[in-house]
């Protein structure tokens, strides 16, 4: 635990056409809502395909549990929070949703210190929370002695996925395994080579991007100075930062060209469709393998991302009650239920994460979260960027606009380099 205490202390230190179920449809997955005479908003970004099925599952046990509470989805279309700005507006208009989904780590700090949430400390208590998850990640929630959020799962973001029919075709052993960038960039190559019409790493939109652009700096500096990349102790002006923006700049080369229209479930499932071979992607990833009846070990391979063994990639959804909710009763049954044992068994299992909760029986899960309950255990801990670990969403932003910009070939590497040490100072 002190691993991540540490990092903890470092990153507190430094219309309704994207809507999917919007204007009060009650989205009770058993059509059954004739019972209910109070309701609960939230807000999530988990709108479609996978990820919806995942809130599915926790919605089912809501209803179970409380069944005089209408679920209300506000969930909003945009994968990695990309749709946030939407919740913002919403908050800075006084129209709040009851609860939202945001990241642990300087995110929430930013919601905290804005006054957009709640202090729910008093839920730990009442629902018997303060030994249940990390002391850390409890501290990590914590602002001035308050905790103003619950967790629901934790995430690791540096995994990499492969198609093993893809690789198999292009005769390359089916392993996801890499030591490093470059033995994964003479994989990449041996690909282009062997299967021209095959897309070697599939990505998807600027924030995906931004989550290839973390991994790569994790491979390359290590973990001690990507950590003081947040905490202002490595330059992001040093030759190293430099190198791994190079290494970032030539995978991009190996990339689908359409990726800035496409979220992260499309090139997920590029590789189900056998046109591309490689996708580094957080573990939400094996819940579109699992929705598409992909077997593990067979259809596809999974890595820790090239050269970031021993290292977990961690970010965590943690939900609130947001400041003047309509409904916070409803919101407190809504964290009720996120933060139950059952509740947390039961999304974590279709979601891909795992759950915040330490009470859980690991063979519960899947192989690979079996893994990642592992690595979470075992590994050194970093905090993610692009899901809220590591920076503010003001950092955050501006490190988006850097990417997008260079990505698109509307900025050279010196003057990449330069705006991201600039969205840092
Ligand atoms: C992350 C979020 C995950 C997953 C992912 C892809 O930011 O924490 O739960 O939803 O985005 O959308």
């Amino acid at each position: 635990m002190k691993r991540f205490a540490k990092v903890a202390a470092a990153m507190v230190t430094a219309g309704c056409l994207a809507l999917t179920g919007c204007s009060g449809n009650n989205d009770k997955p058993d059509g059954d809502n004739t019972a209910a005479t109070e309701q609960v908003e939230v807000f999530t970004w988990w709108s479609t395909g996978s990820e919806a099925l995942g809130l599915e599952a926790m919605v089912q046990v809501f209803d179970r549990d409380h069944p005089d509470v209408n679920f209300v989805n506000g969930a909003v279309a945009g994968g990695g929070g990309s749709s946030k700005n939407l919740l913002q507006d919403r908050l800075d208009a006084g129209d709040p949703p009851d609860s939202f989904q945001a990241h642990a780590g300087l995110e929430i700090q930013d919601y905290i210190l804005a006054g957009q949430v709640e202090d729910i400390s008093s839920l730990y208590d009442e629902f018997n929370l303060r030994s249940v998850f990390p002391s850390d990640l409890i501290d990590l929630l914590t602002s001035g002695g308050k905790i103003y959020s619950i967790p629901s799962n934790i995430h690791r973001a540096n995994v990499i996925w492969a198609s093993v029919p893809v690789l198999e075709a292009a005769g390359l052993q089916a392993t996801a395994e890499f030591a490093s960038m470059s033995a994964f960039i003479e994989a990449l190559d041996k690909i282009k080579a062997a299967s021209p019409d095959i897309v070697p790493l599939s990505i998807g939109g600027v924030w995906t991007q931004v989550h290839l652009l973390e991994v790569v700096l994790i491979a390359e500096l290590g973990t001690d100075a990507y950590n003081g990349l947040w905490d202002g102790k490595t330059d992001w002006k040093s030759g190293q930062v430099k190198a791994a923006l190079e290494i970032f700049n030539k995978l991009i080369t190996y990339t689908n060209e359409d990726r800035d229209s496409l979220d992260w479930e499309e090139p997920s499932t590029m590789l189900i469709n056998g046109e591309a071979a490689f996708n580094i992607m957080g573990d939400w990833a094996p819940a579109n393998f699992d929705s598409k009846n992909q077997v593990d070990g067979k259809d596809y391979v999974y890595a820790p991302a090239p050269g970031t063994v021993g290292v977990f990639d961690f970010l965590a959804d943690s939900f609130t009650l947001t400041t003047n909710a309509p409904h916070p009763e409803g919101a407190k049954a809504w964290l009720q239920t996120i933060s139950s044992l059952d509740g947390q068994v039961a999304f974590n299992r279709i979601k891909g994460s795992i759950p915040a909760r330490t009470d859980i029986t690991p063979s519960d899960f899947s192989t690979y979260q079996q893994t990642a309950i592992a690595s979470f255990k075992n590994d050194t801990i970093v905090p993610s960027l692009q899901h809220g670990a590591a920076a503010t969403i003001v950092q955050l932003n501006t490190i988006t606009a850097a990417v997008s910009k260079f990505t698109s070939g509307a900025s050279d590497i010196e003057t990449f380099q330069a705006e991201l040490a600039q969205a840092m100072a």
